[in-house]
């Protein structure tokens, strides 16, 4: 594979809705979403502690990590509340032929809403 390749990382029917997996992309340790507009691609750790979002839970387009609390934007990676001030980077997805693709190379958005 070469980088920045789009991987088939699940079924499109394989989450429902307010349902995560976790997904290796390219080496890198990655959090697939779905929620109830869609799926998001984002990194498996918090931007805080590097704490699993995985044990964290979907609500509406966020996340929250269960360890301190902070919630991420699914679409843009930016944290919403104290104590994470980092944003967490966001992946390029597409769900086509009944499979979600995940690029490997972290959204362009990101390097944006990292300098805010
Ligand atoms: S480790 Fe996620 S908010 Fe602290």
């Amino acid at each position: 594979m070469m980088r920045g390749d789009y991987v088939a990382v699940a079924r499109e029917d394989e989450l429902a809705p307010g349902q995560m997996k976790r997904v290796k992309v390219d080496g890198r340790k990655l959090l697939l979403c779905r929620t109830d507009d869609g799926w998001y691609c984002v990194d498996e750790l918090c931007s805080h502690e590097d704490y699993s979002l995985y044990f964290g839970c979907i609500k509406g387009r966020s996340i929250k990590c269960s360890l301190h609390g902070s919630y991420f934007d699914l679409a843009t990676g930016l944290p919403l509340n104290d104590p994470a001030d980092c944003p967490i980077g966001t992946y390029p997805l597409r769900v086509e032929a009944g499979q979600v693709w995940v690029g490997g190379e972290p959204d362009p958005a990101r390097s944006v809403t990292a300098a805010v």
